[in-house]
Parts: structure tokens; sequence; C-alpha cells
């Protein structure tokens, strides 16, 4: 793993990182425990960190322009509600710093489309409707490798179904390096990946992911459920048959007993083990009433957060400017000496 990097940008040894997440609308616990957590526990280390709001991302699906305007502001909210400090990390909405949209644009001139056609997020999303879905959604990956390399970001924190889009934006980062003769002019990234609870899985079925999008709303738990919604959720939740194992190795074949126990471990911030240990042998009902208990002791003080800060629009408004300053002053920098080197 890259431990430090020296940063063209400001000349300092430093681990940067950058990530990112779309303004689509309600915030699932999934987002909570695979990004937002921790991204704030990485801005108490030896990081310095860049979060982005990638609006230029939401994009590539419909989204109603006064709903995507609520849903930049309330995803800010998020961030701060759940611990981001905006004097120690920079954050700001991507189409407020032209430049990703700039080098989105050239990176789809070195990305290529073999490349692409094999991302599987695209396949995903577009579905048996690929014909009818939007330039911008296939090329989607190209941007997200823009918005990382335009800042050397060193470290990439995302859950597992963001590691293809990291693969190519390190391959696209070679090639760039190749084509133009620049050897380390531009840094592949590092892709954090979890390797517990990398991916938070639906409520109604522990292979598929929590998801925003998902119709059923039984599915997920939003940040902005109440605490009844958030009972009612854990309790319908899919279980299995038997007991809660006593051991690690028991949970092959029992996904939604691993997800729950997961989303447990990772709210107490314990290993899975530890949790084991805990509800070993009992009933799903037992586990079940403890696990609601804490989700809601966790996410309800974010959300009455959330609540309280939507109200200043003026506020949020203020730190996303202050962040987005911020962040041309590198983005700015980077850009020019990519285009020196193009020849434009
Ligand atoms: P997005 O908005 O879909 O999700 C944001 C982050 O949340 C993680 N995530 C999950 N993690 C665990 N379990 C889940 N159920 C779950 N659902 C979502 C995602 O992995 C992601 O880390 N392409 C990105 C946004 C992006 C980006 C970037 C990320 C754009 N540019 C540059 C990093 C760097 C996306 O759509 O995330």
């Amino acid at each position: 793993m890259t431990d430090a990097v020296q940063t063209p940008s400001n000349g300092d040894f430093t681990k940067r990182v950058f990530s990112g997440v779309q303004p689509t609308g309600a915030l699932t616990l999934g987002n909570y425990l695979g990004a937002l957590k921790r991204f704030v526990d990485m801005q108490n280390e030896d990081y310095e960190t860049i979060y982005c709001i990638v609006d230029l991302h939401a994009i590539t699906v419909w989204q109603d322009p006064e709903q995507l305007k609520n849903n930049t502001r309330q995803l800010a909210a998020f961030y701060i509600a759940s611990g981001l400090n905006p004097e120690k990390s920079i954050l700001f909405n991507q189409s407020a710093v032209s430049e990703h949209a700039e080098l989105g644009w050239i990176f789809n001139c070195v990305a290529r489309m073999g490349w692409m056609k094999r991302m599987t997020q695209f396949k995903d999303k577009a579905g048996k409707n690929a014909e009818n879905a939007s330039l911008g959604l296939f090329g989607y990956p190209a941007l997200m490798a823009a918005d990382i390399l335009l800042y050397d970001a060193t470290h990439v924190p995302v859950g597992e179904d963001q590691k293809q889009h990291l693969e190519l934006s390190r391959d696209i980062a070679n090639k760039f390096n190749l084509d133009f003769n620049s050897p380390d002019f531009l840094v592949p990234p590092e892709p954090l990946i979890q390797k517990k609870f990398a991916r938070i899985m639906s409520l109604k079925d522990g292979m598929k992911k929590m998801s925003k999008s998902d119709p059923s709303e039984l599915s997920r738990i939003n940040l902005n459920d109440s605490s009844d919604q958030i009972l009612n959720k854990i309790k319908k939740a899919k279980t299995d048959a038997e007991p809660l194992p006593d051991d690690e190795s028991k949970l092959a074949n029992r996904p939604e007993a691993e997800n729950l126990l997961g989303i447990y471990s990772s709210l107490c911030d314990q290993t899975l083990s530890k949790t084991i240990n805990e509800f070993a042998g009992k009933n799903f009902s037992d586990f079940k009433e403890k696990l609601a208990n804490l989700v809601v002791d966790k996410i309800s003080p974010i959300s009455s957060e959330i609540n309280k800060l939507l109200k200043d629009e003026n506020f949020i408004d203020k730190v996303l400017s202050d962040g987005a300053g911020k962040a041309s002053q590198i983005a700015s920098e980077k850009i020019k000496n990519i285009k020196k080197i193009i020849g434009f």
C-alpha cells in the first residue's frame, strides 16, 4: 500500500483521501456504515481528507432539479451530522469545481471502450434497457477517475461495489502516464475497502446490497426513519430458522444472520466474533430487539442533527462554497499541468 507520495500540488509528503457520495435521495445505513462513518474516522487519523458530493454523477439518471438541490444540502448535512468537521476536511459539491468535468472528458479519450464495457455497475444500473441509458451513465467511471486523480488522492475509501471503478481509475492513470510519457504524473490510487462489513446487505435479501434504489422500503434503514419505522423494519428483517451461531465459521450460507450480526458489530465498533459470543445460541427475536435499540440509539442523534442543520441553508451553502474554493485551488493547479502535457 502507498504510504506517502509527494503531491505536486502542495509539495508536502502526505496521505490524501478522496471519496464521494451521490446526492440521490434518502441515505441508508449502508451509506453510513460503508462510507460516512469511515470518512469521519479518517479525518481524525493521519490523512488529509477531501469529500465530494458528486452531483455530476447523480444526473447520469434523471434528477428533478429542485429535488437535486435539496438532496445536495441534505447530504452535506449528513456529512456534518456524522461528525465531518469542515475545518479539518474539504467538503464540496462536484459541479462547483469545473475541472472535474474537464478532466472527465479527457479521460473519456483515454479510457477504452473494452474497459468500460466490462463495468458491472453499468450493466446492473442500465438493466435490460441499456439502449435507453444515458451516455453519462456509461462514462460514469471515467468521471470518477477524474475526481480522484485531479487531487493526487493516494487513498480512496469505498464500499465493495466500487472496487471495479477504482481499478479502472488505476488503469486510466497508468495509460495516461504511458501515452504522454509522463511517468508518475498521475497517482494510481489505493482503494480502501473495509475487510469486514464492506457491504451492508438488504434486510429482505442477504445476497443483495442495501440500496436507496431498492423498491422495497423494508429492505433498508433510512437515516430519516423514525424509531418506530426502524423497530418495525428490523422486526420484519429476513432471518433463517436456526438460532444464532456460536462460531464465525457457522455463518457460511446464512447471509441474513451474517448481515445483521455485521451491522451490530459495525455500529458497536467491535469484532464480529465478539458479537457472536454475545448472542451465541440466542433466538433472532432477542437479538433483533437489541439490534433495533442500538440502531435507534446511533441513528436518531444523527437524523435530528441533520434536521437541525437543514433549517440553516445559508450555513450549509457557505460550508460547500468554502470547500469548493479550497478544492479549486488544488484542482486548477493540476489541470493546468495536465493541459500542458496534452498539448492544449
Ligand atoms: P454511492 O453514492 O452509490 O455510495 C456512496 C458510498 O457508499 C458505499 N455504499 C455502501 N457500502 C456498504 N454497504 C452498502 N449497502 C452500501 N451502499 C453504498 C459505496 O460503496 C460508496 O463508497 N461512484 C460512487 C461515488 C463517487 C466516488 C468518486 C467515490 C463518485 N466519484 C470518487 C469515490 C471516489 C457512488 O456511486 O457511490
